[in-house]
């Protein structure tokens, strides 16, 4: 499988979050794989109900931090495919796949919004929706090329809605503000915590509305959240 399918760019939006990720891919790299957040990813892969065998796509993929979880559950006979628009990502998620020999494991440089693959059982994507500009469209088209009876998978963090979160609030915020790209703003518009929160809540619609068995659960005080369903 070739490695360039799109040049992945989807507007200014884009652009920024491909130079944003490009340059703190590394630091991300380290981020992601902090302990406790493997049990997050561990959740969102057991969501999936994948089988030894199976295709599953994640979009958004990253320094390729649910990569291990993924070609567990697929086993050697299976595929994973990883698409990421940003391409330093994709090197880090490259020299991990390099180190584990996976040679089942396929990472494809393209746009999640106009998915590179059109046929899987299942599709996992893990604080990526945020920074869509039409989530529920994307997600729509995502439950669209999943086979029946397979699953798609949303894995975010927002704001937290319980009250014994209220203290963690600003740290959320500040957290949210500083790994929003682009960063070089001390004032923004609009907070990009706001903007966040609602593409979450978007992106899950599609999934509530057109999935069975839609599943939907928090972690870390509600500040991560995961939703998932079954293609009928
Ligand atoms: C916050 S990181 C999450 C990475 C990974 N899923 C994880 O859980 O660690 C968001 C990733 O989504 C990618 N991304 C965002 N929008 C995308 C799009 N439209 N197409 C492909 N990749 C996208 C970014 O390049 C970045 O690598």
């Amino acid at each position: 499988m070739t490695d360039e399918r799109a040049s992945g760019e989807e507007g200014d939006g884009a652009s920024e979050a491909q130079n944003f990720y490009g340059r703190w891919a590394r630091l991300y790299d380290t981020i992601a794989t902090l302990p406790g957040v493997g049990s997050w990813r561990e959740r969102a892969v057991e969501s999936l109900d994948l089988s030894p065998g199976d295709t599953v796509i994640e979009m958004g993929c990253g320094t390729g931090a649910n990569l291990p979880y993924l070609r567990e559950a697929v086993g050697s006979e299976g595929t994973v495919v990883g698409v990421d628009f940003t391409r330093g990502m994709l090197d880090r998620a490259r020299r991990h796949v390099a180190a584990a020999g996976w040679t089942n494991v396929h990472l494809v440089h393209g746009d999640a919004t106009a998915p590179p693959i059109e046929r899987a059982d299942a599709v996992l994507a893990s604080f990526v929706v945020g920074m869509l500009a039409d989530p529920a469209a994307v997600v729509e088209d995502w439950l669209a090329l999943v086979r029946s009876d397979g699953r798609v998978a949303l894995l975010d963090a927002t704001r937290s809605t319980r009250t014994s979160a209220k203290p963690l609030d600003a740290a959320f915020r500040f957290f949210v503000a500083a790994s929003a790209p682009p960063t070089r703003q001390l004032r923004y518009p609009t907070p990009p915590w706001k903007p966040l929160d609602e593409r979450v809540t978007a992106a899950r619609r599609p999934l509530e509305e057109h999935t069975d068995e839609y599943h939907s659960t928090e972690f870390a005080l509600g500040f991560v959240r995961l939703a998932s369903g079954r293609v009928p």
